[in-house]
């Protein structure tokens, strides 16, 4: 695997696969790599020929100081992980390759970044990572761009922009990887302490109790997030919002009619974690008992 720190150097590298009509595929991360990233580089080595992860941990779109000095950094472990997973390219510019002197341009992908996210971070975060994600995409050229469903909201952002901008790229969101206890897998995991950890599975809890509600027949929103509130409400831990949103313009569903994205965020100590399921309405016994007509007529 190289490692590359100049997108001369990356674009000089990746020229001969171009020419040859290869398939070049780009995995964005600011490091600290984790089990969800691997999975991300390793599809990309099934799907391309080439495959090219970048790290970068993007000072734009850290809405609090503290969060981008507390980011955990460790490029050479980093280095061994992505390389053990398939990776060509490394691709790791220092702050100055990306923001050079006199860099004046910024993306704002309105509507969809303000929910969420950006109602609690502030425009700057989504802001950060389009205008992160447009260069990276300028840089690289890739073919597919791989990203976690975990960032569920950072998919609807980029697929919007990538559209708006007729920029030639497939995006391809894998699903969220858990720990065994159903923690989904973040960087910022390693930031928390025994107790934050444990505090930490209320997330996917919540999830989860929703979830079973849904699948019980359970339709309505304030009642489905009620009881994801209150797991997360028992465990200490500071909720931010949990919303069920429409999984691709973002706006709230009253009703659950079809499948609809449930998302929280909430602080577990000084950590802000993410997490998310889609919940789709159970298929009620008549509906089933109509389908099963339908077909066998
Ligand atoms: O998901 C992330 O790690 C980041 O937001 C990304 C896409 C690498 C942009 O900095």
């Amino acid at each position: 695997m190289r490692v590359l720190r100049t997108v001369a150097a990356l674009r000089k590298e990746l020229a001969p696969a171009r020419r040859r009509g290869l398939r070049v595929a780009l995995v964005p991360t600011m490091g600290a790599l984790h089990d969800g990233h691997l999975s991300l580089i390793s599809q990309a080595r099934e799907d391309c020929d080439v495959v090219v992860v970048s790290l970068f941990v993007n000072p734009a779109q850290f809405n609090e100081r503290s969060d981008l000095e507390r980011y955990p950094r460790d490029e050479s472990r980093d280095r061994e992980l992505a390389a053990a997973s398939g990776a060509d390219v490394l691709f790791a510019p220092s702050a100055e390759e990306v923001y050079p002197a006199g860099f004046a341009t910024s993306v704002d992908v309105l509507g969809v970044s303000e929910r969420l996210e950006g109602e609690s971070r502030g425009a700057e975060h989504f802001r950060g990572v389009a205008t992160i994600v447009a260069k990276l995409l300028g840089m690289a050229l890739p073919d597919v761009a791989y990203f976690g469903q975990k960032d569920a909201q950072q998919v609807v952002v980029i697929r919007r922009l990538v559209a708006d901008l007729n920029l030639p790229v497939a995006i391809e969101a894998l699903p969220t990887v858990r720990e065994p206890d159903g923690l989904a897998m973040s960087s910022r995991n390693a930031l928390l302490s025994e107790v934050e950890r444990e505090r930490a599975r209320s997330l996917s809890a919540a999830l989860e109790a929703a979830t079973r509600l849904a699948a019980a027949g359970e339709r309505s929103a304030d009642a489905l997030l009620a009881s994801g509130r209150e797991v997360l409400e028992g465990a200490g831990v500071e909720l931010d919002y949990l919303a069920l949103v429409d999984p691709d313009t973002l706006e709230p569903v009253e009703l659950l009619e079809r499948p609809a994205l449930l998302a929280v965020a909430a602080r577990v100590g000084q950590v802000r974690l993410i997490d998310n399921a889609i919940l789709a309405p159970a298929v009620s016994q008549t509906s089933k008992g109509k389908a099963i007509q339908t077909c066998s007529a």
